[in-house]
């Protein structure tokens, strides 16, 4: 059996990804110090999978105790590096909290597999290294403008470092740069967790739509497009969650063209604000509490992904909608809902 090791495999974009390598028949050690996540999380996906993953408490900032798991876990086929932190306005308040969490963790992490001799890595980059793109769709050639968060540079750092170490060393590298990861598992089972206040979109939407916030404010109708809304491109989280698993048999059978390839991650439709509220609401037939505020800083104005890269070449596609993504976000927090109502 095929063993892939999982950091953040308790996170939200992680713990789908451990799900969908299990169902395509791989062992899964995770790696994870539920500093952003909750123990319940792998409770969830043995739930879903019939099988218990592996599980290490480590922070990879631990260099030791890393090394001793990566040691155990030697024999592992590939690598997937999820663990980061990933609030944008958070990142710009507290830089030195994402350049260790991010940068230094993920330098030791190389250190280890380099040693251990760990070769097939994928890592979680987002589209966030394009900035405000000058084309649209964007292509994994568009240029990477300067990050606009310490966030964003830590992903562009991330990905410089394995550009670096996969000529030098033998590890070979796919990078994939998510757009904005929506959603949850068909079962409700897992989802997101936001702690506290949600910065993202959706997570606001179905806690607003709920009641434990008031209302939602859009941030700014004056940009130029079509609505006055900023456009992202929405993708399933269990869509991005397969294209890993494709992305680690692509490294396996050795079919990689380049010592790092990157490949985008969305849907390739870009999806207003305003459209994204307006398609919840008619998927769930609940009315949102919305007002229109002004811009947040740091938000570029439109983008999404060009797939055909992805299509191509790693042989992926999704297979969901915006629709079906805010449904099951919407079947996600009424299971939370349950859970809290159950428990009081
Ligand atoms: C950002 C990052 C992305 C990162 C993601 C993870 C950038 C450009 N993008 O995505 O790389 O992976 O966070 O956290 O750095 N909005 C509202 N009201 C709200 C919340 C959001 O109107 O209460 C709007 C935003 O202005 C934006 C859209 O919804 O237009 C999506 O926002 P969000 O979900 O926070 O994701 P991004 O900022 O696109």
């Amino acid at each position: 059996m095929k063993k892939i090791i999982v950091t953040g495999g308790a996170g939200y974009i992680g713990s789908h990804t451990a799900v969908e390598l299990m169902n395509a028949g791989y062992d899964v050690a995770i790696i994870d110090n539920l500093s952003n996540s909750d123990a319940s999380v792998l409770g969830g996906i043995e739930e879903i999978t019939g099988k218990q993953p592996v599980f290490y408490n480590i922070d990879l900032c631990n260099k030791e105790d890393l090394n001793y798991c990566l040691e155990k876990e030697k024999d592992a086929d590939a690598i997937i590096h999820f663990a980061a932190f990933k609030a944008v306005g958070e990142s710009q308040q507290f830089p030195m909290k994402y350049y260790n969490n991010n940068v230094v963790g993920m330098v030791n992490l190389l250190d280890c597999i380099i040693k251990n001799k760990l070769n097939n890595f994928v890592f979680s980059s987002s589209c966030t290294v394009y900035g405000e793109a000058d084309e649209l769709p964007v292509t994994e050639n568009s240029p990477e403008k300067k990050a606009e968060s310490a966030y964003g540079f830590t992903k562009q750092i991330g990905e410089r470092m394995l550009a670096d170490v996969s000529q030098a060393d033998s590890l070979r590298v796919i990078s994939l740069r998510y757009f904005n990861p929506i959603g949850a598992h068909d079962t409700a089972i897992i989802g997101e967790l936001p702690l506290g206040v949600p910065n993202n979109l959706v997570p606001f939407i179905t806690q607003t739509a709920i009641g434990i916030r008031e209302q939602l404010t859009v941030f700014g109708n004056d940009y130029d497009t079509p609505d006055g809304t900023n456009i992202r491109d929405y993708i399933h989280v269990v869509d991005l969650a397969k294209a890993h698993v494709k992305a680690v048999e692509r490294l396996m059978e050795k079919k990689s063209s380049d010592n790092l390839e990157i490949f985008n991650l969305g849907t390739g439709v870009g999806n207003s604000v305003l459209e994204v509220v307006q398609t919840f609401e008619k998927v769930t037939g609940v009315k949102l509490n919305y007002k229109i505020g002004s811009r947040r800083a740091g938000d570029v104005v439109s983008i999404y992904a060009d797939t055909n890269k992805a299509g191509d070449v790693l042989g992926w596609k999704t297979e969901r909608d915006l629709a079906n993504a805010l449904s099951t976000a919407w079947k996600w927090e009424l299971a939370l809902k349950e859970k809290r109502d159950k428990n009081q």
